[in-house]
């Protein structure tokens, strides 16, 4: 490949010989016609070189850092598109996907005339933080002397959109805008779904026109990259990985864990560290580790992972929009028992800034973490084992503190108002799992912490044989999958509510309270505990 490029580069190096001593002035306007035209051929000759070959395209015009090159399986897709057309690919975190589309996206936007390049994700996050950045760092290296051309000029290369021309273009459209992507029209059209598992199926049926007119009996032609970590198995992404009627059109591929650490893109080490966070059987792990569809049922995982990454990507908005905080409203205190950490989790309205994790497990040490990060809000400390004594301690000296008995009766209902608890530890989850629960327009905004995102999607629930919600007992976890989740416990009491409190622990909260904090009015969704000087 290339080799059709260099014809016009020694035409250009002869004229510029024949013509050196001669009056420069009077020929300057010829000269630059002249080699305008030759830049010109010796770019159409690349373009056309490359055409239908991406594999090629990468392989000789992308400056791969020393030792890297594309791994098989993005050779293997790169190959395999102009044939196939249409292609899936699911595959672990990391190997190595968004930059394939990117490649993708330069090769399809710079060896066509007349193309457009229709870039989505299921979030649009995913276009701005992820794929465009990528783009526009392997537009870095690209050897632009092989593509007969200079590099992007500022108003070629847009934050979201590559512009060569009226005819040449890559642009970012929100997946929940079907008929923006069903009106994009050129010879050439390619469609990226970067993380492709939550896009809207009106997204992907807006795709199909273009392939209607496509085909080799037609100057069209269409294209279609999609490529996701995998997550339950259900919508689009999963129907087309399973072969359903109707999706046989598209060539699929899981890309395995084994093939992403051969090539060196995943790394072992860390694929081990979450197989013991999360267990081998969990959906997070064969989601994100094996890049298999997996099933967080809903109906017995208390919290699925899906609820947590949209926390995760609404703590994220907040920290790119300057991480701002109010006032610190509860301090969550998960006391280590056993060698494990104990764990403090600030709440801040609906968001968990970060959480503090150290090696103390006496009563004093606790205390003196608590007086650290309390931030003068109220404190919520798992009241089991030595935190009897720091609930004591904390009392003593005025601080107004909750103490979380988990396996205490409680006067809570979930949401509809239907359903009672087993104890408040069942109480708190559920309270968790509602707030995280996007049917009801959730708003929480968690750190995207492995440790924690293990924690709050392990425990289980059932109904018990008296018709009350039971979430898995801490210890019951812990056997199961073999550590403690005091992240995700700190978290939930750091969201407690007065509805789940007997009167009793409410009565020691408000002697603690400062008065200044006692004087609010009744009623209101936390009219129980307003008057006690309960604020969110
Ligand atoms: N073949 C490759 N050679 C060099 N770097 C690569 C290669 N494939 C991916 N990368 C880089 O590795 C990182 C992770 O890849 P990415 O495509 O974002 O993974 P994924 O989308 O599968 O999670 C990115 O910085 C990307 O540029
Ligand atoms: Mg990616």
């Amino acid at each position: 490949m290339g080799r059709s490029v260099e014809r016009p580069l020694f035409y250009m190096t002869l004229a510029n010989r024949l013509l050196e001593g001669l009056p420069k002035q009077a020929l300057a306007p010829l000269i630059d016609r002249r080699l305008g035209q030759l830049a010109a051929t010796k770019y159409h000759s690349a373009l056309s070189a490359y055409a239908a070959d991406p594999a090629a395209f990468i392989h000789d015009c992308v400056d791969f850092p020393a030792g890297e090159h594309p791994t098989p399986y993005q050779t293997e897709v790169l190959e395999r598109l102009p044939v196939e057309k249409r292609i899936a690919i699911r595959a672990p975190h990391s190997a190595g996907k968004t930059a394939l589309a990117a490649w993708l996206t330069l090769w399809g936007v710079l060896t066509a005339p007349d193309v457009k390049v229709v870039t989505t994700a299921s979030a649009w996050r995913q276009l701005t933080r992820f794929l465009w950045p990528e783009i526009h760092k392997w537009a870095r290296r690209l050897r632009w002397a092989r593509l007969g051309r200079g590099p992007f000029s500022q108003d070629e290369a847009l934050d979201l959109n590559l512009k060569l021309g009226t005819t040449q273009q890559a642009f970012a459209a929100a997946s929940n805008n079907a008929a923006f992507i069903e009106g994009a029209q050129a010879q050439r059209i390619i469609y990226i779904f970067d993380e492709a598992k939550a896009i809207p199926p009106e997204t992907w049926d807006a795709a199909e026109g273009a392939f209607a007119g496509a085909g080799s009996d037609t100057a069209k032609e269409a294209y279609a990259l999609a490529i996701s970590t995998p997550g339950e198995p259900a919508g689009r992404f999963y129907d087309i990985h399973s072969h359903k009627p109707g999706y046989e059109d598209w060539w699929t591929r899981h890309v395995t864990l084994e093939e992403a650490v051969a090539a060196g893109r995943v790394s072992a080490e860390w694929a081990e560290q979450r197989k013991a966070q999360w267990g081998e059987g969990s959906a997070v792990y064969q989601n994100r580790v094996e890049g298999e569809f997996a099933a967080s049922d809903s109906s017995t995982v208390v919290i699925p992972l899906a609820w947590v990454e949209r926390a995760n990507d609404r703590w994220r908005a907040w920290r790119d929009e300057g991480a701002k905080l109010g006032r610190q409203t509860a301090l969550g205190v998960d006391v280590g028992r056993g060698g494990n950490l104990t764990v403090v989790a600030p709440r801040h309205g609906n968001i968990v800034p970060d959480l503090h994790r150290s090696q103390v497990a006496d009563t004093m040490h606790v205390v003196g973490q608590v007086r650290l990060y309390r931030q003068g809000s109220r404190v919520v400390v798992d009241v089991v084992g030595i935190g009897a004594g720091v609930v004591d301690r904390l009392r003593e000296v005025g601080i107004p503190v909750v103490g979380f008995n988990a396996g205490a009766r409680t006067g809570a209902t979930d949401r509809s108002g239907e359903l009672n608890f087993v104890n408040l530890r069942s109480a708190g989850w559920w309270n968790l799992r509602e707030l995280l629960d996007p049917a009801i327009g959730a708003d929480l905004a968690l750190p995207p912490d492995d440790r924690l995102t293990g924690d709050l999607t392990a425990p289980i629930w059932k109904v018990n044989s008296s018709g009350k919600i039971e979430v898995e007992g801490k210890d019951e976890i812990a056997k199961r999958i073999g550590r403690s989740t005091d992240d995700g416990d700190a978290v939930m009491m750091a969201f407690t509510t007065p509805e789940m409190l007997s009167e009793e622990e409410l009565d020691a909260l408000a002697k603690t309270t400062p008065s200044r904090f006692t004087s609010s009015v009744e009623g209101g969704r936390w009219g129980r505990g307003e008057k006690r000087g309960w604020h969110e």
